[in-house]
């Protein structure tokens, strides 16, 4: 945001950016503090569906997620519980023995893994007397450092403001409650949340102006880069696989590739060459994660558009990962909900990375496995840090591409100019030979998506093998 200007753009920059004062290496706990199976009397409890992994997984990840924005994770530790309670989330008890635990060890931050009332976080923070964020709050704040689009730092601001105004209405609603029920008879608290809703309101209003003109701006930016005729390769997978790892080797660009969640909330492109000497677009894109917050789907979806566009898609995943078949399956409902069909292997690769982790005896399962595996359809065995199967999947994309590209002869005359452009424009123009009368014997390669448009405008053209 740009420097604040007003006393009401000032507040705003306060309600907007709610956990800027969460420094690098704060000294911090995390807690999950996680619904054990089956909630007293048996019965789910509204809105807190409980999460299927195991409890340790998602700590890790949790701890992980506060690493991503170098917090100095002083202890991580699990805290059961049957049903949430309503002032703090956790039981009295607990409070009380975390509060020991937070002095003695000068916590400043503590991370629950939870969704947070605004009163349970006040509650917690007063009892603690350090600062309290939850799983949303944490997102957030990640998004808002990763961010490196115009789009993106919209789209996250937006979340950003979603997040404070619905914290808002929640403790206006509970002052009102408080107070037997009068409270729409006002009162100064109010008119500051009444003010402060009108303002973020407003906010939010203008931020999503500007954001169609930056989703414009980037429709033409991708139309232009979709006149390159190269097809697009694009990297997804779960936070952490290695993606960006991969995407540095195979194009040795520079992009953020450090032991960071979601060091790439934008995607990023990159022309690279195959073996064979083709020509692809590798696009990196922002890690999955489990439990993403509704209210940031948005913000993510935002950044995954190149997905759907591309033509091939690398899965990567990270196979030395214990949960890996879990992290997978919360890939592929993505995709489906992106419009991707994940078994559809014409179109998505399974890169298997991370081998160099391995044991010897893993190592030997997933190679078998893998050779076992029909050609079209083989996952990758690779090691993005040491480069191990690199060249095998580099000729695997070459494959997909083909069998996802067919070439074609077509004969241009010499009055077709338009023809000419829209070849040019639209598919990869292999060779060019000139016959005495003037007309052009094209060889091209046409992805699938294009073919149809392809053949209603050249119907004479001659299909080639391979
Ligand atoms: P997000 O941006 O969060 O989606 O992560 P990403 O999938 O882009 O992962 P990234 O490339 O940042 O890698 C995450 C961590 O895994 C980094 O510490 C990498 O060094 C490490 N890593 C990536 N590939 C390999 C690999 O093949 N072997 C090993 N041992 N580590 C790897």
């Amino acid at each position: 945001m740009t420097e604040p200007r007003s006393p009401g753009e000032q507040r705003l920059s306060q309600l907007a950016e709610p956990e800027k004062d969460v420094a690098a290496g704060t000294r911090t706990l995390v807690v999950g503090p996680y619904l054990t199976r089956r909630p007293r009397g048996g019965a789910a409890i509204e809105g807190q569906s409980v999460n299927p992994r195991p409890i340790e997984a998602r700590l890790e990840e949790a701890v992980g997620l506060a690493g991503a924005i170098d917090l100095h994770i002083v202890n991580a530790l699990i805290a059961q519980l049957s049903s949430p309670r309503p002032s703090t989330f956790i039981g009295s008890g607990k409070v009380e023995e975390l509060g020991g635990l937070i002095r003695a060890e000068e916590i400043g931050l503590v991370v629950m893994d939870c969704a947070l009332s605004p009163i349970q976080q006040r509650n917690l923070e007063k009892a603690w007397g350090a600062k309290v964020i939850d799983r949303t709050g944490l997102i957030l704040e990640i998004f808002g450092r990763r961010a490196r689009t115009k789009e993106g730092t919209l789209q996250v601001e937006l979340a950003h403001l979603a997040y404070q105004k619905g914290r808002l209405v929640r403790s206006w609603t509970h002052l009102e409650r408080q107070r037997g029920g009068f409270g729409f008879l006002g009162g100064p608290g109010e008119t500051q949340i009444e003010a402060d809703r009108r303002m973020i309101q407003e906010r939010m209003k203008r931020i999503e102006r500007e954001l169609e003109t930056v989703v414009q701006t980037r429709a033409l930016h991708r139309a232009s880069r979709r006149r390159v005729p190269y097809p697009i390769v694009a990297l997804v997978g779960y936070t952490n696989a290695g993606k960006s790892t991969l995407f540095n080797r195979m194009t040795e660009a520079e992009v953020l590739a450090e032991n960071m969640l979601f060091a790439t909330l934008d995607p990023t492109s990159r022309a690279i060459e195959l073996p064979s000497g083709d020509k692809a677009i590798l696009s990196d894109t922002v890690g999955f994660i489990s439990d993403l917050p509704t209210m940031l789907v948005a913000a993510f979806r935002a950044t995954l558009e190149d997905v759907v566009e591309a033509d091939v898609l690398l899965h990567v995943r990270d196979v030395s990962h214990g949960e890996t078949e879990a992290q997978a399956g919360d890939v592929a409902t993505v995709l489906r909900e992106l419009g991707i069909d994940p078994e559809d292997t014409r179109r998505v690769v399974e890169v298997w990375n991370k081998a160099d982790l391995l044991s010897e005896d893993e190592r030997q399962r997933l190679a078998v496995t893998s050779e076992r595996t029909e050609a079209a359809r083989r996952p990758i065995l690779i090691s993005a840090l040491t480069g191990e199967g690199i060249p095998e999947l580099l000729a695997a994309i070459s494959i997909h591409l083909a069998a996802e590209r067919m070439r074609y002869e077509v004969d241009v005359a010499p009055e077709d100019g338009q023809g000419f452009a829209w070849l040019h424009e639209n598919t990869e123009i292999v060779s060019r030979k000139v016959t005495e009368e003037g007309h052009s014997i094209l060889q091209v390669r046409v992805t699938s998506g294009k073919e149809p448009r392809f053949l209603a405008r050249f119907p004479h053209a001659k299909a080639l093998p391979g």
